[in-house]
């Protein structure tokens, strides 16, 4: 019943996550057993498939911090100098905290009038739960959080304690060799970028994102190259590609992992401006088939507005998921919330729009010197979502549903599933895409959790 994958994708259609729909396989175990632990590249594991976008709106200290404690990972984007993106790097990886709050920091001169001289601190590899219990066990309102070096870089209060306390219970952070938060960084493929790259890898970086939304170029080659050769302990990532061919050159370069989509975000104006790129659901199924007989896991990037969108994304041949959009909106993402219309929103901006590539990521979309900027993205703002702490961890037990249904108990379940032809879609017709959604009510709530 249904097709296989490989007969779907290959009758020339270009498919997104919402032009198709998996048939249910058997289930015989709970959706709680379903293993959703996977890897962002060849040497970085992960027990959520989830990564933030290395975005300007996305993915900064408080984001990275966040998505690691979460058993997932952020791409701290590169629109910045590089000495700044090094420091927030260095900053998410200096605690094990789930949070980072910006400390506003006085001369004593003041301060002293006020504070106690030496208060309580708390050690900055203290975890969520050692530092709770040192404020309960003291009777204390807050504690500084302080460095191996004596610095205070972070306070924690009973109010963040209590607020992270609402939250679904954290599970397996993502830790790195060092026993550090694994955070990742995206680079350009300029001659400066090599500077960049050696700053970030100081900083810690445990996997570098070369970011440019046309991977396959003599610029990216260039980069993989040096980069491997430099320091082929840290895992490189390139991208982004949407076909084989594409794959092939970046995969036979070296890269660890691949980023695929082109046109795909929901900021992204590059398939109207250029005409080129592929449906998502198409792109990532082609990239992972090949890529999978290389050992390179496939990073399905853009396009992902719900947990049913995860669930095609991974079940397809992707290893994980990079969200920006999903994820603007959070308390972690970098801005402030603004009020639109009555909604509580943040800005979200494509790193294409021309007010993101006046900040110089206009590296990404151009690649070379081109003096007239065109833009390929767009400036809006997303509702607010609250913290990923608390939904993300909703969104995993979402996918894990969609995996029991499928009949899949991993990641590498579903891949087996794919290859094998077991898994079975179908394309959705345009009423269907209807009936599969909310319809014919004259209003309705839509609360998830
Ligand atoms: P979502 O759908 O998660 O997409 O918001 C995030 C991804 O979109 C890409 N991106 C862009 N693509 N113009 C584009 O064509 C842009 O200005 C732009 N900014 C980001 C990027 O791959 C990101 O991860």
């Amino acid at each position: 019943d249904g097709f296989s994958a490989a007969r779907l994708f290959s009758q020339g259609v270009s498919y997104t996550y919402d032009d198709v729909i998996f048939l249910p396989g058997f289930i015989d175990f709970p959706a709680d057993a379903v293993d959703l632990s996977t890897r962002l590249s060849r040497r970085v594991p992960l027990s959520i498939p989830c990564v933030a976008s290395p975005m300007d709106t996305v993915s900064e200290a408080a984001m990275a911090a966040a998505m690691a404690s979460l058993g997932g990972v952020a791409v701290v984007h590169s629109n910045t100098e590089p000495r700044a993106q090094a420091s927030i790097v260095r900053a998410a990886k200096s605690r094990r905290l789930p949070f980072v709050s910006s400390v506003p920091i006085f001369s004593p001169a003041p301060v002293s009038e006020y504070m106690r001289p030496a208060p309580r601190s708390a050690s900055a590899s203290f975890d969520f739960e050692q530092a709770a219990a040192l404020l309960a066990d003291e009777g204390l309102d807050y504690a500084p959080l302080v460095s191996e070096e004596g610095e205070v870089i972070d306070l924690i209060t009973s109010k963040d304690v209590e607020r992270i306390r609402s939250y679904p219970k954290l599970g397996k952070p993502s830790l790195g060799a060092d026993g550090k938060f694994v955070v990742a960084a995206s680079i350009g493929t300029r001659e400066d970028d090599k500077r960049r790259l050696e700053q970030l890898i100081q900083a810690g970086a445990n996997a570098i994102v070369i970011d440019s939304s046309q991977g396959n170029s003599t610029y990216q080659l260039d980069m993989i190259k040096y980069a491997k050769k430099t320091f082929p302990e840290v895992d490189l990532i390139g991208g982004n590609v949407v076909t084989i061919g594409q794959a092939q050159n970046l995969i036979a370069a070296g890269v660890d992992g691949l980023r695929v989509g082109m046109g795909s975000g929901s900021i992204c104006t590059t398939q109207e401006v250029c005409a080129v790129g592929r449906g998502q659901a198409t792109a990532v199924y082609k990239v992972a088939s090949y890529a999978k007989d290389h050992n390179v896991p496939v990073i399905a990037d853009g396009g992902i507005s719900y947990s049913g969108h995860i669930v095609k994304a991974l079940s397809l041949g992707a290893s994980t998921v990079m969200m920006g959009s999903f994820l603007a909106g959070s308390h972690e993402a970098p801005g402030a919330y603004e009020y639109k219309d009555g909604h509580r929103v943040k800005k979200y901006r494509g790193m294409g729009s021309l007010e993101a590539m006046t900040k110089g990521s206009d590296a990404r979309y151009l690649g070379d010197t081109l003096k007239l900027k065109v833009a390929q993205g767009v400036v809006g703002a997303v509702a607010d979502k609250g913290s990923v702490l608390r939904f993300i961890p909703y969104t995993m037990q979402a996918v894990k549903q969609g995996f029991q249904d499928l009949g899949a108990s991993s990641l590498q379940s579903a891949h087996d599933l794919l290859r094998a032809e077991t898994l079975r879609l179908e394309v959705r017709t345009g009423a269907a895409q209807v009936e599969g959604g909310i319809h014919g009510l004259v209003s309705y709530e839509k609360k998830s959790f």
